[in-house]
């Protein structure tokens, strides 16, 4: 396995990723409940812009460092993505996002499966008291670690895409997570690579009842090849959660897109 998040943290699909990811924690929290927070491939934790690993991509530059220069007039729904980025040599990983916003009484279930990258995320947690980490696979360990016993929470699915089975890797573990956990939230990344990628609705089978695709292209698949965007499944979306997701994917469309011939879009999907 060869996969390094370290090379593409900051990048433009981490940058949707983790704001989306915060607008699902901030509605968790409206509630005084406490949530439980699960994320099967967790990375290291938190990276170094100044790194010569994250300088040799350089992918940053066309992410979160585009974001940086329109520091000043974004909505006030990316508050806490903007605090989070304030120091500008670290960028947040899923994990320490999620660990920034987590209230006392909230938990956390980490797991990453790559030894060296285990290491990093342990140290990077160092002294969280709520926080679990395993390093495990994520197809294995998610269904066991489901329900958590707050019964309330989400679940972010944020695969390297290495393996030419994944998608059906992900589609066998949605399966008997419907089975054992069927309120829960799951956020499910995937990569729009080139003329031909998969979107989420390829992850869709009969189980679920509600969710919410949305589709973020900065080129346009006419125009370029390699990683033109990426596609977001959310199971189980809030209500009118759309209304605090447009106007945060439009902003950020408007600051990163390359290609003015691409696009987003959202889409909500009910069964019922
Ligand atoms: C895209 S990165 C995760 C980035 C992280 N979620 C973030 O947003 O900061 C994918 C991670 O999954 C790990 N990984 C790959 N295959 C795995 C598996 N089967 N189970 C668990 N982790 C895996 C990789 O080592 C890598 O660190």
């Amino acid at each position: 396995m060869n996969y390094r998040h370290a090379y593409h943290a900051g990048s433009f699909v981490d940058v949707v990723k983790h704001a989306v990811l915060l607008q699902m924690l901030e509605y968790l929290q409206k509630k005084p409940t406490p949530y439980c927070y699960i994320d099967t491939h967790a990375g290291e934790g938190c990276y170094d812009l100044t790194s010569d690993v994250t300088q040799k991509t350089q992918e940053a530059q066309q992410g979160v460092q585009q974001l940086r220069l329109q520091a000043k007039t974004h909505p006030a729904s990316l508050d806490s993505y903007f605090h989070g980025i304030r120091d500008i040599n670290i960028y947040p990983g899923s994990p320490m996002w999620a660990a920034q916003l987590a209230r006392p009484t909230d938990s956390m279930i980490l797991n990453e499966k790559h030894a060296s990258t285990y290491q990093h995320l342990k140290e990077c947690f160092r002294g969280y008291s709520h926080v679990a980490i395993h390093q495990r696979d994520a197809y294995e360990f998610l269904p066991a670690v489901i329900p958590p016993p707050e019964k309330r929470g989400l679940v972010l699915i944020d695969p390297a895409f290495e393996d030419e089975h994944e998608m059906q890797y992900l589609i066998n573990c949605l399966n008997k997570c419907f089975q054992r956990w069927p309120t829960g939230m799951y956020l499910i990344w995937i990569p729009m690579v080139g003329r031909s990628y998969y979107t989420a609705n390829d992850l869709m089978h009969a189980g679920f009842k509600k969710y919410l695709t949305i589709e973020f292209c900065v080129n346009s698949p006419k125009n370029a090849a390699g990683l033109i965007g990426c596609s977001l499944l959310l199971i189980n979306p809030p209500w009118q959660i759309e209304t605090q997701l447009n106007p945060v994917l439009e902003y950020l469309w408007q600051v990163l897109h390359i290609d003015a011939d691409s696009t987003w879009s959202l889409k909500i999907q009910s069964d019922d």
